[in-house]
This record gives structure tokens, C-alpha cells and sequence, in this order.
């Protein structure tokens, strides 16, 4: 797949290199410290992203840049990562999964493109993969929209727009362990990277 994508090597989902974020979170703080809350579903993750990229205050003040994406971390429900991204123009991700984490992502501005599998891939015990025939998926997400995804989804963002930043909301249960980047060439995958959190606070 050849796209025209500057791909930095920042996360899709999970940025690496943070500029000093605002001391901001839009996350709901939801239960009492002392109280074990369980693992925020899906579901729940999904609803937290659409609704804090309804924010528009907070969409806003993400500080965007033309030459790279951008983020800050947020504070996600019930212990999850979370992260809000800037996208300029023409950068994308690359095939990543999110290290057995589940998670959701909805767009507050623009449109992101993503390219996923419709398998469980598995996260362990292989470097090349090759992809079955028709299981490849495609969506666009607009600003509002949203997916979940499950602990094995592999997949890659892009903002396509010659034009227009796009920016997202993602969220991470549990906080990423890790992240493992492909390379794509026809039906296989090869496993490229593996990025631990500290390659990315
Ligand atoms: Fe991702």
C-alpha cells in the first residue's frame, strides 16, 4: 500500500516524544479513590473519547503543528491512557497493534482514515504474518465519530487531507504495555519495532 503518508514514528495512538502538555485533563474522574473499579469496557472507553472530542475547548487547545503531529495525554476513565492528537496533513501511523490493550478513538476534527484486519492477531510468537484474503476493512471516521477495537486489533491512522488537520481522541485500557509496529507489503506483515511506554512519556 503506498500512500502519502510521512509517517514520524509517533504513535497512532500512543505518542512518543511529548511536548510539555497543558496541565489539562477532560477526564471525568469517575469513582472514589479508595474503591477497585473494574477495567473500563470498550464501550465505556468509546463513550469517553466521543464525548471528550465534543470538548470544543479542549480540541482547541491542542497546540497544532504543520511539520508533525501533536498531543497531549488526558486522563482516561477507570485508570485508561488516554491521548488527544493532532494530525496535519498527509501522516499516518503504519500498521501497529496497541501490545494486548483494548481501546476506542473518535474524531473531533477532520477525517482520519484507518485500515484494520478483521482477525484476531496474535500478539505473540511470529515476525511475518500473511494476511487471508478479504480481510481487510476500511473506515472513515469524521469528527464525532468513533470505534472500539479489542485487545488484538492491528491497524493504521492516517489524515489523507491535502489539506486540513485532523485531530482525535484515543483511549488505552490497560495504559499501554507496549506497542508493536509493522512493516505491510501486499498480505504480509512484518513485525519492525517493539516501542515500550518509556520510548513515548
Ligand atoms: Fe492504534
Amino acid at each position: 500500500m503506498s500512500l502519502p503518508v510521512r509517517s514520524t514514528g509517533a504513535p497512532a495512538s500512543a505518542p512518543r516524544n511529548a511536548p510539555t502538555p497543558p496541565s489539562r485533563s477532560s477526564a471525568p474522574s469517575s469513582a472514589p479513590s479508595s474503591a477497585p473499579r473494574p477495567a473500563p469496557s470498550p464501550a465505556e472507553l468509546l463513550a469517553f473519547v466521543r464525548r471528550t472530542a465534543a470538548d470544543a475547548s479542549l480540541v482547541a487547545s491542542l497546540p497544532l503543528d504543520p511539520e508533525g503531529r501533536t498531543w497531549v495525554r488526558l486522563e482516561g476513565p477507570g485508570g485508561s491512557e488516554a491521548w488527544l492528537i493532532g494530525w496535519p496533513p498527509g501522516t499516518g501511523t503504519g500498521w501497529h497493534d496497541h501490545g494486548g490493550s483494548h481501546g476506542a478513538f473518535a474524531a473531533a476534527a477532520g477525517t482520519l482514515r484507518e485500515e484494520s484486519l478483521a482477525a484476531r492477531i496474535p500478539t505473540e510468537g511470529w515476525k511475518t504474518l500473511e494476511v487471508a484474503d478479504g480481510l481487510d476493512r476500511e473506515q472513515r471516521l469524521t469528527a464525532g465519530r468513533g470505534r472500539a477495537f479489542g485487545a488484538h486489533h492491528v491497524h493504521q491512522v492516517l489524515n489523507e487531507s491535502a489539506d486540513d488537520h485532523a485531530v482525535s481522541v484515543h483511549a488505552y485500557y490497560p495504559p499501554l504495555p507496549m506497542m508493536r509496529r509493522y512493516s505491510r507489503t501486499g498480505a504480509v506483515l512484518r513485525l519492525e519495532q517493539v516501542e515500550r511506554p518509556e520510548e513515548w512519556q
